[in-house]
């Protein structure tokens, strides 16, 4: 981990306002984009196809959420309408071919795959939308890449089973991909079992910040090792039915700085990467829990159901890849009070949020603005997961009222996004010829879309979706920036020397 004392003497202009130029300090540089380099962009199912056509008892647990507590999200939208992609993907594909994706990544809707969910039957209107998208998705030149799950758990076996509290609903998911990977295996061949396992649980039981709001730390650790192992099952089934590609995870470990080099502090960053990024790093890539996680979460009374046979299937069914969500730094300092005896044990237990003074920021998502944890999480993959292959899978800037930077011709001119891309990219690209294995970075988002909760509040596209003039797609400055890179296979950027 670095030392956050570094990064405390770097003083950088707020994103969103002029560059300005500091004498000595920033100069231009351009690096070359490998030619088998991705250049792709991301989103998932929920958050654009929207609800047309989604038959009775289809709900996910985020439609169920939505249904439940629709006033917290932002002015009401969200996965209903989305941005209605499930009648309009032409339109969008016609636009990634003309942004130069050369890899595109969503997810299929679990909940809308089945209409019975224990019994495996395929909703067939649903699945024929999929063969039509991926077929076109295709026919644009862009690689598809397909996550089995984001966040889009079916309501029926959230309610009936406690999702991913059971191992029966281990079993369904492991049907639901034989089901995925016989229909469209010739059509895709890069695979994920989940974008971001850790989440949901985490937002739910962890913290009670997401319906239903529970707190429960067991619960917690037993969604964490279901879908580790649900990883490994799927992963073995594809390697079975030997089809061609790969299975891998998309995870979003949290690059995380203690506050200074001190013991306590450096201890607090361990337990915390213990805790949110390690407990799934190490299964997935490594075959195995930490034995200090395994260790702390007795000692903290932290009861979870596993098997010798399941933590074997973890051991021999690691993942093909990794794709890497990477949007901000995390800072912690050791804990400054003692934690309340009557408190169920939390990892919190162990480190607080630590705020850089001077750090920058992206005010819309509150997210600092940090590129180097990128190069800095490549080094970690190098050298502690065995260079295994990955790419950074999301990485992007949400940005409110982007309607303000719109020109006269009416298009958005997004130099802050142009701008945060070129630095992520900067140190993706650092890192690869530093020899990390990476294989890519993808922009989240293609098309603006609904954030759990924030909904359309901070928007990520390269293409603007208008929801003043029913949703009309249109390209933003930086659609055309991105294509430009993608057919020169060059970045030319302005930065810090201290990025070298
Ligand atoms: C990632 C998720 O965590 O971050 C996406 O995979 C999400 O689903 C993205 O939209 C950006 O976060 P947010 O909360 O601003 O939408």
């Amino acid at each position: 981990m670095r030392h956050a004392a570094r990064s405390r003497r770097r003083q950088k202009p707020p994103a969103l306002k002029p560059r300005k130029t500091y004498e000595g300090r920033m100069s231009e540089k351009t690096l070359a984009i490998p030619q088998d380099f991705i250049l792709g962009a991301a989103s998932s199912a929920w958050q654009t196809e929207g609800w047309s056509g989604k038959k009775p008892g289809q709900d996910s647990w985020l439609d169920l959420w939505y249904q439940n507590d629709r006033h917290v999200w932002h002015d009401g939208y969200g996965p209903a309408g989305a941005t209605d992609l499930i009648n309009r993907y032409e339109e969008d594909v016609a636009l990634m071919k003309q942004a130069g994706l050369t890899h595109y990544r969503t997810s299929i809707n679990w909940s809308r795959f089945f209409t019975d969910y224990e019994k495996g039957i395929v909703d067939e209107e649903y699945a024929a939308y999929y063969d039509r998208f991926l077929d076109a998705i295709r026919a644009a030149g862009v690689e598809p890449m397909i996550c089995l799950e984001h966040y889009e758990l079916p309501g029926y076996l959230f309610e009936t089973y406690g999702g991913w509290s059971s191992k029966k609903v281990v079993e369904l998911f492991v049907r639901y991909a034989e089901k995925v990977f016989e229909r469209y295996h010739q059509k895709v061949s890069r695979w994920f079992t989940f974008n971001e396992p850790i989440v949901v649980q985490t937002r739910v039981y962890l913290d009670a910040l997401r319906w239903p709001y529970e707190q429960n730390t067991a619960t917690w650790m037993q969604w964490n090792h279901h879908k580790t192992l649900a990883t490994a099952k799927v992963v073995r089934l594809f390697r079975e039915k030997g089809y061609a590609g790969s299975v891998g995870a998309i995870l979003n470990p949290e690059v995380t700085y203690p506050r200074s080099r001190a013991p306590h502090d450096v201890n607090a960053a361990e337990r915390y990467d213990l805790f949110y990024n390690r407990v799934f790093l190490d299964p997935l890539v490594k075959g195995m829990y930490p034995p200090e996680l395994v260790q702390l979460l007795e000692e903290h009374g932290v009861a979870w159901e596993y098997s010798e046979e399941e933590l074997a299937i973890i051991r021999d069914n690691t993942v093909d890849e990794l794709g890497i969500n990477l949007y901000y730094p995390h800072r912690v300092k050791a804990p400054s009070r003692a934690w309340h005896p009557q408190t169920p044990f939390h990892p919190a237990y162990y480190y607080e949020p630590f705020e850089l003074p001077g750090r920058r920021m992206n005010t819309s998502r509150g997210w600092e603005i940090y590129p180097r944890i990128i190069y800095d999480m490549a080094m970690r993959l190098k050298n502690e997961y065995g260079n295994i292959p990955w790419f950074v899978a999301e990485s992007g800037m949400g940005v409110e009222n982007e309607a303000q930077f719109r020109n006269a011709d009416g298009v958005i001119e997004d130099d802050y996004r142009i701008g945060f891309i070129g630095e992520h990219l900067y140190q993706t690209l650092l890192a690869r010829e530093a020899g990390a294995n990476c294989q890519g970075y993808m922009l989240w988002a293609f098309t603006d879309n609904v954030s759990p909760m924030n909904a359309f509040k901070n928007r990520y596209g390269l293409v603007e979706i208008d929801l003043e003039r029913q949703r009309a797609r249109r390209a933003k400055k930086s659609l055309h920036w991105y294509r430009r890179l993608r057919e020169s296979r060059t970045l030319t950027l302005t930065i810090d020397d201290e990025w070298k």
